[in-house]
């Protein structure tokens, strides 16, 4: 199999339509068998569910070449069961979990020119999506879905790779308590727009959200989990109203039993975080982004950037994902 022509260690995090996406349909009741296509695009009614009412909800993962040359994908079993609630709270079908990781790796599989090569810095991102395409006028759950999963080749999330982020504690608020913070909506990102273009207008990279009760209490940003770090301990933000982020719940894990850190994962007060000596932003397609300033109204709260502990995070988890380092059991699909 011959790799794309492609400037891999220049690619930014952007849309590349690749060859084949996997597509599955939900009507009376039940899914159809699904399979590969290459048609890249969607025709739905005008009135359709997801149209009209964002009924949609989407997973993001990444394969990897390893040192060895295989291609790999990161615990898809937990993206599977993230979207699996998703979908309950948004009123969708479940795609059962195993037919979702078999999806993915067909995917993959029937991409695996556009994977892209060990040590370019690149990686193939995946999209697994639903959405409800059938006409739906009154608000009420559509009663026809499709799921897909689309590939396209990403470098870093945020521009100039991994160079420390400046923040901004937002005045806008992003979950609300019992609303779905918790779940990966398009919903929940589509209000975050707004905010996520003045932020760069002001020139900060992201918008770090508190608690939106009480506006005490660290959240997350817009796309990522948040961790810090004080000597030796790892303290990250426990919520009902974040994604329960993957990478981070995998970082929680490197800290303790690869790197001997302490953890605490519990309410992590906004007033708290200038004694942190570290902090970084973590996710699928953040990986571990250091953070070198949080701007609170005014108040400046400066961080190391790519410090020691957050260094040694990011190149364990990256070597766990890139074939370089030991990986817990069941972390690791094969394609
Ligand atoms: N938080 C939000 C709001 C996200 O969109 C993401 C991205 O998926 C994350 C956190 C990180 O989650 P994960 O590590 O599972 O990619
Ligand atoms: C991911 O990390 O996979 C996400 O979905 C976050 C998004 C902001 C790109």
């Amino acid at each position: 199999m011959e790799k794309k022509n492609i400037d891999w260690s220049n690619l930014g995090f952007g849309y590349m339509q690749t060859d084949m996406r996997f597509v599955s349909t939900w009507r009376d009741g039940a899914w159809d068998e699904g399979g590969l296509t290459d048609k890249a695009t969607i025709e739905m009614s005008e009135c359709a569910c997801v149209l009209q009412y964002a009924q949609t909800c989407f997973e993001g993962m990444k394969a990897y070449t390893t040192a060895d040359g295989k291609i790999v994908c990161f615990r898809p079993d937990l993206n599977a069961a993230r979207m699996a609630d998703s979908c309950r709270q948004m009123k969708m079908p479940v795609f059962p979990e195993e037919k979702f990781v078999e999806a993915v790796i067909e995917t993959v599989r029937a991409n695996a020119a556009w994977v892209p090569p060990f040590g370019s810095g690149a990686s193939l991102y995946l999209r697994p999506f639903m959405f409800g395409i059938d006409s739906v006028i009154g608000v009420k759950p559509a009663n026809v879905y499709q799921f897909r999963i689309f590939a396209t080749p990403v470098g870093p999330y945020f521009k100039g790779g991994i160079k420390p982020l400046t923040l901004r504690i937002s005045d806008l608020d992003r979950a609300a308590p019992r609303g779905t913070g918790h779940i990966k909506a398009g919903l929940n990102y589509a209000m975050s727009l707004y905010n996520i273009v003045d932020a760069h207008e002001q020139g900060y990279d992201e918008n770090l959200y508190v608690d939106s009760a009480t506006r005490t209490f660290i959240e997350e940003t817009g796309g990522a989990n948040i961790i810090f770090i004080k000597g030796n301990t790892l303290v990250t933000p426990k919520s009902d109203t974040i994604l329960p982020s993957i990478t981070r719940r995998s970082i929680v894990q490197v800290a303790k039993d690869y790197l001997g850190m302490e953890v605490e994962e519990r309410p992590v007060r906004l007033d708290e975080i200038g004694q942190f000596e570290e902090a970084g932003l973590c996710g699928t397609a953040a990986v571990i982004s250091p953070i070198g300033k949080i701007v609170d109204h005014g108040k400046e709260l400066t961080f190391a950037g790519m410090g020691e502990k957050i260094r040694k995070l990011y190149d364990t988890l990256t070597g766990i994902q890139m074939g370089t380092v030991a990986a817990p059991e069941g972390w690791i699909q094969v394609i």
